[in-house]
């Protein structure tokens, strides 16, 4: 009988603290890095919809059609594909050795994007 009731105390309290540290993870984990998205869309990535908005507030502002910085265009399809596929786009954003550090003058851009982008880039930049 007593060994019962220690039994049952002894999983109450393995069960609240299990149920504590679940209701505390999540709350911790969404909070504790600014820089991982948990709600990061990998799953339908597009250049319409996913791409071509991050070039426009990243980019666009010195790779326009009209007047390209280092003759490179991130304005369009045609012209990021170009970067996209030599693997300048990546190397630029990812701040990799060997590359200009992108966006220039500006900080990193966040994993989401960069991840999203590098899904694009390893479809074959597609214009979808
Ligand atoms: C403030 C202007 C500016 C912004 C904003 C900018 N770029 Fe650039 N970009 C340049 C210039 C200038 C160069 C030529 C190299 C240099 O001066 O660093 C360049 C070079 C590049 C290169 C070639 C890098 C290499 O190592 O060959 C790529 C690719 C590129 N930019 C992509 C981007 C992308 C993608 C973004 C947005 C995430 C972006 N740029 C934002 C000005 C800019």
């Amino acid at each position: 009988m007593k060994q019962r009731t220690i039994t049952v105390i002894f999983f109450n309290g393995l069960f609240l603290m299990l149920a504590g540290l679940m209701l505390f993870l999540p709350a911790c984990s969404s909070d504790s890095e600014d820089d991982v998205t948990p709600d990061c869309n990998l799953e339908n990535v597009t250049y319409s919809g996913t791409i071509a908005p991050i070039m426009v507030q990243y980019c666009n502002s010195c790779h326009s059609a009209a007047a390209p910085q280092a003759g490179i265009v991130t304005a369009n399809h045609e012209g990021l594909s170009v970067v996209a596929l030599d693997g300048r786009l990546l190397g630029s954003v990812n701040h990799d050795q060997g590359f200009s550090p992108m966006p220039k003058n500006m900080p990193k851009l966040a994993e989401c994007p960069r991840e999203q982008i590098a899904v694009w880039v390893n479809d074959g930049a597609p214009d979808n």
